[in-house]
């Protein structure tokens, strides 16, 4: 049995499962939905060049008091994003679900959890966001479903029905024995036994949440359908929850298959047929070598979350010493044209250890788990300040280098005011509280009463509301959100950051990480630009293109010390030299780059970011407040 086939015009086909399709106010509609009105501004490859924010919207701010944060209450606070200058939003789960894993046990792939509102409110949210240029893509969990989804409720309940294959069955437990089991902590099989059906199901996450079965061409049709159906209302694309597991096969782990990939090229291609401008992120927790796959030849995914980048940015920060990023860094393929890696912190999850060595493994326990609560799966469950005993200094460095790689970088609500977390609420309920908007009660989060919030807001002395709130911070000029806010400006102002080239600058100091992004030469692609490794030209014309926007063509260096001590870099910037390096953040000349190594003395963790200028006859690079004129 098929999947009810859509009907509907190309633009407006009906999901499979959808209400029908209603007319509201004249013209054809989405059933029953108007889509968002305006779509953001900006070239197709928006992704490259943006910062992303990731928003729980259940603990972002709740507009009418019930406890939980809802779409009304996300949009309410659109004002505050545009401030902090991000340009796209990240929504976790948003679904019907039981949630019994934050809303990724999805229930209903069609419409809004009503604890958060309802399509209406998710279509006026985007049209709001759209106004403002600001895009929003939404997780979309293609592997499995909620054991509660009508489709698994009718697939168990017998060998027969039309749905009886839309999971994956088997009448024992010992197939696929080589497809490791993801929740190690909490699952010991990823096979279920089913009472109702007298079968075991397959599941690669927890036991309510069954894989689909991506070999019945109904669900993929399906699935499309949902992909469709949330472009069609406005979405500007999805991050692509677990996409690895898509496929089991016989002799194999079940991740990465060939199958899989095939998959996401037809999403791609269906995709890129009928809605421009949209864009796919991948959640695949792998080796790099394995995670450039879901690049394709530029045919699947557009983006990649690096995964095996993060642990390594706080185990180099620990050691003091630029090796551990520098090292899957080497490892770390071209990706094709027009791709781009989301680079990050943390995010809604635990800091997952998957991909390190063993070794690398014990040593990020030793360092950032003090009590053995703290660990979740195969992870920690703690936020960004909390991993880095709340020291500003180390959270800026940070987000210099985050924001600096090669990559677009994704902010985990909560982060730009270095929010704690609450290692005795349950599986990654730690690092989901409440957004804490101001010292008023519940944080300002909310007007309920403290015993009906969705979780309790942290209250703590050392990060609890009260001591770290979105208000406090915006009123004080030298707060850590301030700073971020400011660096995000000047980043903007140079997009090298988003598409330029990456070049490691040698430096005998193994605790200094400095490297050049240049922008790509005029001619070629980034993979001349890659081999050549060719610095841009500083002509006057580049810079007036820089400064209307385009690719500047001033090469920007980056210099970040990742010790707590002081240190001195000798750079080998002979490549550059007669260039003269201008602070970025205070428009400061330094000394012109000459024939012998470059020497920079950096304060505790301290940063620099120059444009690297060329020096034209009878031009000065332009002294900024405070410059030396
Ligand atoms: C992804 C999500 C995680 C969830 C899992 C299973 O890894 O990020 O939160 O638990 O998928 O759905
Ligand atoms: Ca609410």
């Amino acid at each position: 049995m098929s999947a009810p086939r859509p009907t509907r015009p190309s633009r407006l086909r009906r999901a499979p499962g959808a209400a029908p399709a209603t007319r509201r106010g004249g013209g054809a509609r989405l059933p029953g939905i108007r889509p968002t009105a305006l779509p953001a501004r900006g070239g197709a490859d928006w992704y490259r060049r943006g910062v992303f924010y990731e928003v729980l919207t259940r603990g972002f701010f709740d507009s009418n008091n019930d406890g939980i944060g809802d779409l009304a209450g996300l949009r309410a606070k659109l004002d505050y994003l545009e401030w902090l200058g991000i340009d796209c939003l990240w929504l976790l789960p948003f679904y019907p679900s039981p949630l019994r894993d934050g809303g990724y046990d999805i229930s209903d792939f069609l419409t809004v959890h009503p604890d958060l509102g309802n399509l209406d409110d998710l279509v006026e949210f985007l049209d709001d966001a759209h106004r403002r240029d600001i895009r929003v893509i939404a997780d979309l969990v293609m592997n499995h479903t909620s054991d509660q989804h009508p489709w698994f409720v009718e697939s168990r309940s017998s060998r027969h029905n039309p749905k009886a294959d839309w999971y994956v069955w088997n009448d024992d437990d010992q197939r696929w024995p080589e497809a490791r089991v993801v929740f190690v902590d909490v699952e010991t099989s990823n096979w279920t036994w089913d009472q109702q059906r007298q079968q075991y199901y397959w599941h690669r996450f927890y036991s309510h949440q069954p894989d689909l079965n991506y070999d019945n061409p109904d669900v993929v049709e399906a699935m499309f359908g949902v992909v469709r159906f949330w472009l069609d209302l406005g979405l500007d694309g999805f991050r692509l929850d677990a996409v690895p597991y898509l496929f089991q096969r016989d002799g194999t782990t079940g991740e990465n298959l060939p199958e899989t990939h095939a998959l996401l090229r037809q999403l791609r291609k269906e995709i890129d047929a009928a809605y421009p401008n949209r864009v796919v992120l991948a959640e695949a927790n792998q080796w790099p070598s394995d995670l450039v796959d879901y690049f394709g030849d530029g045919d699947e995914c557009h983006m990649c979350f690096h995964f095996p980048l993060m642990p390594r940015l706080f185990m180099a920060v620990r050691r003091e010493q630029r090796f551990p990023v520098t090292e899957i860094l080497a490892q770390t393929p071209e990706i094709p044209d027009g791709c781009q890696w989301a680079i990050f912190l943390r995010n809604h999850d635990e800091l997952t250890l998957e991909k390190v060595t063993e070794e690398e493994r014990d040593y990020m326990v030793a360092e950032y788990v003090k009590d053995p609560r703290m660990r979740r799966h195969m992870g920690i469950g703690r936020r960004l300040a909390p991993l880095l005993d709340g020291d500003r200094k180390l959270a800026e460095l940070l987000h210099a280098v985050l924001f600096s790689l090669p990559g677009s970088p994704v902010i985990y609500y909560g982060d730009e005011v270095l929010m704690g977390d609450n290692v005795y609420l349950g599986d990654r309920d730690s690092v989901r509280t409440p957004m804490q908007w101001s010292p008023d009660r519940n944080g300002g989060f909310s007007r309920a009463d403290f015993a009906q919030l969705y979780l309790p807001p942290l209250m703590d002395p050392v990060y609890g509301y009260e001591a770290v709130n979105v208000e406090a911070q915006q009123r004080n000029p030298s707060s850590h959100l301030h700073w971020l806010r400011s660096i995000l400006q000047t980043r903007r102002q140079f997009p090298v950051f988003g598409t330029g080239t990456f070049e490691l600058v040698p430096c005998g100091n193994p605790s200094i990480l400095a490297y050049v992004r240049s922008p790509l030469p005029e001619a070629g692609g980034p993979e001349r630009a890659r081999r050549t490794g060719r610095p841009g030209r500083g002509t006057r014309a580049g810079r007036a293109r820089a400064r209307n926007g385009d690719e500047g063509d001033n090469p920007v260096l980056c210099v970040h010390n990742l010790s707590r001590f002081a240190q001195p870099a000798e750079l080998d910037l002979v490549r550059w030299s007669g260039r003269t390096p201008v602070e970025l953040l205070g428009r400061v000349p330094f000394a012109p780059v000459g024939s012998v190594s470059y020497g920079v003395t950096l304060g505790p963790y301290g940063f620099y970011w120059f444009e690297l200028i060329e020096e034209t006859a009878g031009e000065q690079p332009a002294p900024g407040p405070g410059g030396l004129a």
